[in-house]
């Protein structure tokens, strides 16, 4: 089972970190140089490091006002982070893509960021992931844009925006549903 909860710097930020350098890195940056990949990357390409430096870099960098996790058995298999009217990123792992995670994922969000006074959400949306934004009710607010992403220049993203209409349980979706979500990839198709 796969529980959507807080993130915890201390027992978290290094799963986050790594999660998010593969994630990123493998359906991101995967038409990229090495090189330039790690450009992309940036604090992130040192997800392997044990250096306290690396390490204290990588915990600040996934600091945000809300930040969830998929925990599946004490293991993270998906992060998100965001503040009341921002998505900021979202990953899951790959070998759990199309297991509803990420779904779960945006709505317990979407329902922290109405309870902190967000009526829309704005997500910087990579490439990859704009099929996903619109199934889960995102619309495309302008066309593609490219922004610098850490060192790296010149990222293509997709601005999407949705409106929040009313909080989830009035929305007749039960709390425990959002919270959850099936356990093993593609478990839901
Ligand atoms: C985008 C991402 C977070 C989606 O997570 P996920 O757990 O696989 O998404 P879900 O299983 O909850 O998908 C919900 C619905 O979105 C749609 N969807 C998800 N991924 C899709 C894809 N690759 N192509 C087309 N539709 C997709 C489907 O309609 C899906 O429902 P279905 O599986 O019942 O058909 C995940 O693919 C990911 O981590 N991608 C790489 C990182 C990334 O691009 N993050 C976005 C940063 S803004």
């Amino acid at each position: 089972m796969v529980t959507i909860r807080p993130y915890r710097e201390e027992t978290d930020a290094r799963a986050v970190g790594r999660l998010i350098a593969d994630t990123f890195g493998r359906y991101n940056l995967d038409h990229l140089e090495r090189r330039e990949r790690d450009f992309f990357l940036g604090p992130f390409r040192h997800a392997e490091s044990d250096d306290p430096a690396h390490r204290a870099e990588i915990a600040k960098m996934i600091r945000s006002e809300i930040v969830l996790v998929a925990d599946d058995g004490g293991e993270v298999v998906g992060v998100l982070r965001g503040r009341a009217e921002r998505l900021g990123s979202l990953f899951v792992r790959g070998d759990r893509h199309r297991g509803g995670i990420g779904r779960a994922l945006v709505e317990r969000f979407e329902e922290l960021a109405w309870g902190q006074g967000g009526r829309r959400i704005y997500v910087s949306a990579t490439p990859f992931a704009v099929s996903f934004y619109l199934a889960v009710g995102y619309r495309k607010s302008t066309g593609a844009r490219r922004m610098r992403v850490f060192d790296g220049a010149g990222y293509e993203y997709q601005p999407m925006k949705k409106v929040l209409s009313a909080p989830l349980p009035r929305r007749g979706v039960p709390t425990a549903a959002a919270s959850t979500c099936a356990s093993s990839g593609g478990a839901r198709r």
